[in-house]
Protein backbone atom coordinates (compact mmCIF):
# COMPACT_ATOMS: atom_id res chain seq x y z
CA UNK A 1 0.00 0.00 0.00
CA UNK A 2 1.33 3.42 -0.87
CA UNK A 3 2.12 5.51 1.95
CA UNK A 4 0.87 9.33 1.92
CA UNK A 5 4.77 10.51 1.45
CA UNK A 6 5.11 8.24 -1.55
CA UNK A 7 1.22 9.60 -3.01
CA UNK A 8 2.82 13.01 -2.51
CA UNK A 9 5.94 12.40 -4.61
CA UNK A 10 3.97 10.95 -7.47
CA UNK A 11 1.50 13.65 -7.72
CA UNK A 12 4.59 16.20 -8.20
CA UNK A 13 6.19 13.74 -10.44
CA UNK A 14 3.23 13.87 -12.65
CA UNK A 15 2.81 17.57 -12.81
CA UNK A 16 6.46 17.79 -13.81
CA UNK A 17 5.33 15.47 -16.64
CA UNK A 18 2.78 17.39 -17.62
CA UNK A 19 4.78 20.88 -17.65
CA UNK A 20 7.39 18.71 -19.60
CA UNK A 21 4.30 18.23 -22.25
CA UNK A 22 3.70 21.56 -22.80
CA UNK A 23 4.61 23.04 -26.33
CA UNK A 24 8.01 25.02 -26.06
CA UNK A 25 5.96 27.43 -28.26
CA UNK A 26 3.79 27.54 -24.85
CA UNK A 27 6.14 27.72 -22.51
CA UNK A 28 8.79 30.55 -24.43
CA UNK A 29 5.18 32.68 -24.57
CA UNK A 30 4.61 32.50 -20.75
CA UNK A 31 8.62 33.01 -19.82
CA UNK A 32 8.63 36.03 -21.76
CA UNK A 33 5.98 37.59 -19.78
CA UNK A 34 7.35 39.55 -16.68
CA UNK A 35 4.93 41.00 -13.96
CA UNK A 36 4.12 44.49 -15.62
CA UNK A 37 3.60 42.60 -19.85
CA UNK A 38 0.71 42.97 -21.59
CA UNK A 39 -2.62 40.71 -22.65
CA UNK A 40 -1.67 39.36 -25.91
CA UNK A 41 -2.86 41.81 -28.00
CA UNK A 42 -3.01 44.85 -26.05
CA UNK A 43 -0.21 46.12 -28.65
CA UNK A 44 -2.25 48.05 -30.91
CA UNK A 45 -4.44 48.97 -27.80
CA UNK A 46 -0.72 50.78 -25.78
CA UNK A 47 0.01 52.24 -29.36
CA UNK A 48 -3.35 53.94 -29.77
CA UNK A 49 -3.16 55.37 -26.09
CA UNK A 50 0.43 56.70 -26.61
CA UNK A 51 -0.85 57.98 -29.86
CA UNK A 52 -3.53 59.59 -28.35
CA UNK A 53 -1.58 61.22 -25.48
CA UNK A 54 1.22 62.35 -28.42
CA UNK A 55 -2.03 64.36 -29.62
CA UNK A 56 -3.28 65.87 -26.82
CA UNK A 57 0.05 67.03 -25.81
CA UNK A 58 0.40 68.33 -28.92
CA UNK A 59 -2.74 70.29 -29.11
CA UNK A 60 -2.69 70.92 -25.32
CA UNK A 61 0.92 72.94 -26.83
CA UNK A 62 -1.11 74.42 -29.76
CA UNK A 63 -3.52 75.42 -27.38
CA UNK A 64 -1.03 77.50 -25.00
CA UNK A 65 0.98 79.07 -27.58
CA UNK A 66 -1.62 80.37 -29.25
CA UNK A 67 -2.69 82.02 -25.91
CA UNK A 68 0.24 83.09 -24.69
CA UNK A 69 0.98 84.08 -28.47
CA UNK A 70 -1.83 86.14 -28.73
CA UNK A 71 -0.64 87.97 -25.66
CA UNK A 72 2.27 88.06 -26.71
CA UNK A 73 1.61 90.22 -29.15
CA UNK A 74 0.22 92.74 -27.01
CA UNK A 75 3.92 94.18 -26.52
CA UNK A 76 6.04 94.54 -23.20
CA UNK A 77 5.09 92.57 -19.75
CA UNK A 78 3.38 95.47 -18.89
CA UNK A 79 0.96 96.17 -21.43
CA UNK A 80 0.40 91.96 -21.37
CA UNK A 81 -0.36 91.82 -18.26
CA UNK A 82 -3.28 95.77 -18.58
CA UNK A 83 -4.52 93.28 -21.45
CA UNK A 84 -5.26 90.72 -18.70
CA UNK A 85 -6.80 92.98 -16.23
CA UNK A 86 -9.15 94.16 -18.89
CA UNK A 87 -10.30 90.50 -20.03
CA UNK A 88 -10.86 90.02 -16.21
CA UNK A 89 -12.93 92.90 -15.64
CA UNK A 90 -15.24 91.89 -18.92
CA UNK A 91 -15.74 88.56 -17.37
CA UNK A 92 -16.80 90.16 -14.26
CA UNK A 93 -19.48 92.51 -15.96
CA UNK A 94 -20.93 89.25 -17.70
CA UNK A 95 -21.41 87.83 -13.72
CA UNK A 96 -23.14 90.81 -13.09
CA UNK A 97 -24.87 90.52 -15.96
CA UNK A 98 -26.73 87.14 -14.81
CA UNK A 99 -29.77 86.46 -12.52
CA UNK A 100 -29.84 83.71 -9.90
CA UNK A 101 -31.56 81.33 -12.13
CA UNK A 102 -28.50 80.92 -14.63
CA UNK A 103 -26.66 78.95 -11.88
CA UNK A 104 -24.37 76.76 -15.00
CA UNK A 105 -23.34 80.48 -16.53
CA UNK A 106 -22.46 81.57 -13.46
CA UNK A 107 -20.55 78.95 -12.54
CA UNK A 108 -18.62 78.80 -16.11
CA UNK A 109 -18.01 82.32 -15.41
CA UNK A 110 -16.47 81.58 -12.61
CA UNK A 111 -14.82 79.18 -13.34
CA UNK A 112 -13.10 81.27 -16.04
CA UNK A 113 -12.11 83.85 -13.71
CA UNK A 114 -10.90 81.54 -11.45
CA UNK A 115 -8.58 80.07 -13.89
CA UNK A 116 -7.56 83.97 -16.08
CA UNK A 117 -6.74 85.50 -12.34
CA UNK A 118 -4.90 82.05 -11.29
CA UNK A 119 -2.31 82.99 -14.55
CA UNK A 120 -2.32 86.37 -14.14
CA UNK A 121 -1.62 86.43 -10.31
CA UNK A 122 1.35 83.76 -10.48
CA UNK A 123 2.98 85.96 -13.48
CA UNK A 124 3.21 88.38 -11.35
CA UNK A 125 4.63 86.59 -8.21
CA UNK A 126 7.19 84.32 -10.08
CA UNK A 127 8.60 87.41 -11.88
CA UNK A 128 7.09 91.17 -11.54
CA UNK A 129 6.98 91.18 -7.70
CA UNK A 130 10.49 89.16 -7.31
CA UNK A 131 12.19 91.31 -9.93
CA UNK A 132 10.00 94.66 -8.33
CA UNK A 133 11.60 93.60 -4.93
CA UNK A 134 14.87 93.16 -6.79
CA UNK A 135 14.66 96.72 -7.43
CA UNK A 136 14.21 98.06 -3.63
CA UNK A 137 10.73 98.33 -4.17
CA UNK A 138 9.60 96.03 -1.41
CA UNK A 139 6.90 97.56 0.01
CA UNK A 140 4.62 98.11 -3.35
CA UNK A 141 5.63 94.06 -3.57
CA UNK A 142 4.62 92.85 -0.49
CA UNK A 143 1.28 95.28 -0.76
CA UNK A 144 -0.03 93.43 -3.70
CA UNK A 145 0.51 90.30 -3.32
CA UNK A 146 -0.97 90.69 -0.22
CA UNK A 147 -3.91 91.70 -2.01
CA UNK A 148 -3.89 88.70 -4.41
CA UNK A 149 -4.29 86.89 -1.28
CA UNK A 150 -8.35 88.47 -0.68
CA UNK A 151 -8.38 87.61 -4.30
CA UNK A 152 -8.71 84.33 -3.72
CA UNK A 153 -10.14 84.54 -0.51
CA UNK A 154 -13.13 86.31 -2.81
CA UNK A 155 -12.97 83.14 -4.65
CA UNK A 156 -13.02 80.75 -2.37
CA UNK A 157 -16.39 82.24 -0.91
CA UNK A 158 -18.35 82.49 -4.02
CA UNK A 159 -17.62 78.90 -4.38
CA UNK A 160 -18.63 78.18 -1.54
CA UNK A 161 -21.87 80.42 -0.88
CA UNK A 162 -22.95 78.85 -4.19
CA UNK A 163 -24.39 80.16 -7.88
CA UNK A 164 -27.51 80.73 -6.27
CA UNK A 165 -27.03 82.54 -3.06
CA UNK A 166 -28.94 85.25 -2.64
CA UNK A 167 -25.85 87.78 -2.05
CA UNK A 168 -24.15 86.64 -5.16
CA UNK A 169 -24.02 89.19 -7.13
CA UNK A 170 -23.33 91.96 -4.05
CA UNK A 171 -20.36 89.97 -3.64
CA UNK A 172 -19.18 89.83 -6.82
CA UNK A 173 -18.96 93.45 -7.37
CA UNK A 174 -17.41 93.76 -4.34
CA UNK A 175 -14.59 91.40 -5.71
CA UNK A 176 -14.59 93.34 -9.01
CA UNK A 177 -13.87 96.54 -7.31
CA UNK A 178 -11.10 94.98 -5.20
CA UNK A 179 -9.66 93.59 -8.47
CA UNK A 180 -10.42 96.76 -9.92
CA UNK A 181 -8.31 98.82 -7.50
CA UNK A 182 -5.34 96.38 -7.79
CA UNK A 183 -5.01 96.77 -11.24
CA UNK A 184 -5.33 100.67 -11.10
CA UNK A 185 -2.78 100.49 -8.55
CA UNK A 186 -0.54 98.47 -10.84
CA UNK A 187 -0.82 100.23 -14.64
CA UNK A 188 -1.06 103.45 -13.08
CA UNK A 189 1.23 103.89 -10.68
CA UNK A 190 3.67 101.21 -10.14
CA UNK A 191 4.54 99.31 -13.27
CA UNK A 192 4.95 102.78 -15.01
CA UNK A 193 7.61 103.60 -12.80
CA UNK A 194 9.36 100.32 -12.26
CA UNK A 195 9.32 100.37 -15.93
CA UNK A 196 10.91 103.33 -16.24
CA UNK A 197 13.46 102.59 -14.18
CA UNK A 198 14.79 99.42 -16.12
CA UNK A 199 16.93 99.41 -19.64
CA UNK A 200 15.12 98.62 -22.53
CA UNK A 201 16.79 95.09 -22.33
CA UNK A 202 15.95 94.66 -18.45
CA UNK A 203 12.48 95.30 -19.72
CA UNK A 204 12.70 92.62 -22.31
CA UNK A 205 13.77 90.08 -20.19
CA UNK A 206 10.75 90.89 -17.47
CA UNK A 207 8.81 90.41 -20.61
CA UNK A 208 10.30 86.84 -22.03
CA UNK A 209 9.91 85.87 -18.35
CA UNK A 210 6.28 86.78 -18.18
CA UNK A 211 5.31 85.17 -21.08
CA UNK A 212 7.30 81.84 -20.60
CA UNK A 213 5.32 81.45 -16.81
CA UNK A 214 2.21 82.45 -18.70
CA UNK A 215 2.17 79.98 -21.70
CA UNK A 216 3.01 77.01 -18.53
CA UNK A 217 -0.09 78.79 -16.74
CA UNK A 218 -2.33 78.77 -19.84
FE1 LIG B 1 -1.59 91.86 -9.17
FE1 LIG C 1 -2.21 92.47 -12.20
Amino acid sequence: MATRTQNRQSNRTASRNSSRSESSDARGRRDNRSAFSWGDGAGPVIAAALGGVAIGLAANYGRKALMQGLEAAAGDWDEILATEHDLALAVFDKMLATDESQTFKRKMLLMKLTHALDKHAHQEEMVVYPALREANEKADADQLEGEHGYIKTFIYELKNMGPSAPNWLEKVREFRALVSKHAHMEEEEVFPSFKESMTDEQNRKVTGLVNADGFWMA
